[in-house]
């Protein structure tokens, strides 16, 4: 078996045809380079991966220890070992270490006593939900009550993560006190924002003159001690593991005003699809694995052609926060320095992930992406399912210029003008869902987690510690306890012009 060293040095010397004549030298490319899997169609032939270079990349995988790191992670074993723990989300969604699996299903089964009762009254008349949290503890319930829960006509879910009053004071205005559950979402209960929100919501259902204002607070939470010492009844904390990592929870509690706007069946039915993805990514070969694949094409182009950033256009207005939750999976996991041995690594980690709605940003970015200087792979998602119900016209523009743009980036266009000459052979992915639904999304977010992992286990870095967020928070903090004499002057100045 080759190194790693040795696999990277065949990836480099790969020819590197362009993609036209890709599909001309491989005839069987469409067949080998699209995968079907749980109502996801996945089409990866418009990037450059051929089969040398997959097979290149499966020696890489190979010699990097991918498979047993792929086990390890199924297996509940600590394979987040900078900080000692497991990562396990799977066994959220019943894929995993038994003790784990069985774990998790007691804690759902808690959450789904607790909107049983939600249901019946047992809190008051609830229609609104006010879920406060921040980033894991925000924006994967976000993208699925905003995806998911637009018609559901269950309950108004308001998420607020932003300790700018403004937004807190924003859902003020348009809830009712009396009719108001305010959810507290943080795995740590600790998170300064979160805290400081859920301090000032819950004066404002007192000050509303609510009798219990305690009595409508749920919490969700790895540390459901802290949450009690908060004053929530510890019948209303729905706690989650300790080895499900932030920005991977949306599976647990931390789904709750998911399941709350969806309802439980829908929430199961997420569930599953994720547990289908699951699957996949632990039983296809290689060359036929989704995930594998996706995360062949990020370290082929940031590695080896230099993209600095990848960009994801969501086709679907439904689909229009998926691009942030992309952006906390696969940046705070994956942009690291250092390998989990500690030594450095020796290739671009994550890609900057950015992207937006289509077709809105055809007609803002899309003029760098079919003629900047800089290279940037695309990912286009669409449904073929329609979220509206008005003419299929709608529809059919919005899916015909998601695939038209992916032509025009391959193809380009010559033209005697250089202004007007499109270079072409320029990668993308398509993503497309038969609907968006529990199930494809369950399984399209899944895919996300496995290609950031796979990603990781390639370049040998740990995905799920986040020290790098620590060193801001700290700062923050010691500025209100121990003043400003240890900054330089730009921070002092700044301190002293806002605060006086
Ligand atoms: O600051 C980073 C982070 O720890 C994220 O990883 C996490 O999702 C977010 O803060 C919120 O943390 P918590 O759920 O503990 O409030």
């Amino acid at each position: 078996m080759v190194d790693t060293v040795k696999a990277w040095q065949a990836i480099q010397e790969a020819a590197r045809p362009g993609l036209t004549e890709l599909f001309q030298a491989e005839p069987d490319r469409l067949s080998r380079l699209t995968i079907d899997e749980g109502g996801l169609h996945f089409d990866f032939s418009k990037t450059h991966l051929d089969a040398g270079l997959i097979d290149r990349f499966i020696a890489l995988a190979d010699a990097a220890g991918f498979a047993k790191a792929r086990e390890a992670l199924f297996s509940g074993a600590a394979v987040n070992v900078t900080e000692g723990r497991a990562a396990e989300h799977p066994a959220e969604r019943g894929q995993g270490a038994p003790e784990s699996v069985a774990r998790a299903r007691h804690f759902h089964a808690r959450m789904r006593a607790l909107i049983d009762a939600i249901e019946a009254d047992a809190l008051g008349p609830i229609r609104h939900v006010l879920h406060i949290g921040i980033g894991g503890s925000a924006l994967g319930p976000d993208l699925l009550v905003d995806a998911l829960g637009r018609d559901s006509g269950r309950y108004d879910v308001a998420i607020v993560s932003n300790v700018d009053g403004a937004a807190l004071e924003a859902v003020f205005r348009r809830f009712d006190p009396a009719a108001t559950l305010v959810v507290i979402a943080s795995k740590a209960s600790a998170t300064t924002e979160t805290m400081l929100n859920a301090a000032s919501a819950l004066a404002w259902l007192a000050e509303a003159g609510v009798e219990d204002p305690y009595g409508q607070v749920v919490a969700l939470t790895a540390a459901p001690e802290r949450a009690v010492e908060w004053g929530v009844d510890e019948t209303r904390v729905l706690p989650f593991a300790e080895s499900v990592g932030g920005r991977y929870s949306l599976w647990s509690s931390i789904g709750f005003p998911a399941a709350l706007a969806l309802g439980w069946d829908a929430f199961e039915t997420l569930l599953e699809g994720a547990a289908a993805m699951d699957r996949h990514f632990r039983l296809a070969p290689p060359e036929r694995n989704a995930p594998l694949l996706a995360a062949f094409v990020d370290l082929y182009y940031a590695a080896i052609r230099q993209a600095e950033t990848r960009a994801v256009f969501a086709y679907d207005e439904r689909l229009r926060l998926l691009p942030s939750y992309l952006q906390q999976l696969e940046m705070e996991s994956n942009g690291k320095r250092v390998r989990a041995d500690g030594k450095p690594v020796d290739h671009p980690t994550a890609p900057i992930t950015w992207g937006g709605v289509g077709t809105d940003a055809q007609h803002a970015v899309f003029q760098l992406l079919h003629q900047g200087t800089h290279l940037v792979p695309v990912e286009f998602i669409a449904s073929i399912e329609p979220g509206d119900a008005l003419d299929e016209a709608h529809h059919r523009a919005l899916l015909t210029n998601a695939f038209a743009q992916g032509a025009a980036l391959m193809a380009g266009k010559a033209s005697e003008d250089p202004a007007r000459a499109y270079p072409g052979d320029r990668p993308s992915t398509t993503i497309l869902l038969d609907s968006v639904d529990p199930a494809r999304l369950g399984a399209l977010i899944a895919f996300y987690e496995h290609r950031v992992f796979a990603n990781a286990a390639l370049l040998g870095i740990n995905p799920f510690d986040q020290f790098g967020v620590e060193l801001g928070k700290e700062i923050a903090k010691s500025i209100e306890t121990e003043g400003t004499d240890r900054f330089d002057p730009s921070t002092r100045a700044l301190i002293a012009r806002a605060f006086g």
